[in-house]
């Protein structure tokens, strides 16, 4: 893996998150999980990686960990890991083992990389925040809530988002 500047990756990152990229939360063992959201840029003056994990996850209770990588497959890459890692829990099955995944360990030595992916964002925790259930009752866009917090949701209060800062700590492509 290449080291490079977390902001040349941004675009080609930005263009495939929509159709998936993977989530690593922890280390030892890695659980990982398909996003379909994620936001680069700077804050309190640092560059920052921003992921949304809903509570119902495994990979929440993972998050705790405190590091993440973000893993983005080239376009038209690894259909079938996006899928599986999308639809299946780490609290049923083994992910790993199941698609004979394999990581890449990197310089900062938290959570490793995903092999097969293009670009990596090896991530620190700064600070998480809750999605606060009432606020967006107040406050966001009806049609969004109905869409991403009505009742169709896991967990009975809509199973809000967690919103996860981590500092990206090193950005790497391969
Ligand atoms: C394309 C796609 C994008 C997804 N994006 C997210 C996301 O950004 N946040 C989230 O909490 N779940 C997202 N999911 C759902 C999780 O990947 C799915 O519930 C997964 O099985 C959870 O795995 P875990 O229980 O091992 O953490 C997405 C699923 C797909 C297929």
């Amino acid at each position: 893996m290449r080291r490079v500047a977390f902001e040349e990756l941004i675009a080609r990152a930005a263009q495939q998150v929509d159709a998936g990229a993977f989530l690593l939360a922890g280390n030892d063992p890695v659980n990982p999980m398909t996003i379909g959201w994620c936001q680069w840029g700077v804050i309190w003056g640092k560059p920052v990686c921003t992921v949304f994990v809903r509570k119902s996850r495994h990979t929440y209770e993972r998050m705790q960990s405190g590091a993440f990588t973000v893993s983005v497959p080239a376009p038209e890459t690894m259909k079938k890991e996006l899928s599986y890692c999308g639809t299946k829990s780490g609290r049923d099955v083994n992910k790993v083992k199941e698609l004979g995944l394999t990581f890449i360990p990197t310089d900062e030595g938290l959570t490793p990389a995903l092999e097969g992916c293009a670009l990596h964002f090896v991530c620190k925790t700064l600070f998480h925040a809750d999605f606060d259930a009432e606020k967006m009752t107040e406050d966001m866009d009806a049609d969004i809530r109905a869409r991403y917090y009505g009742a169709n949701q896991k967990l009975g209060n809509g199973d809000p988002h967690v919103a996860f800062f981590g500092e990206i700590v090193g950005a790497y492509e391969t």
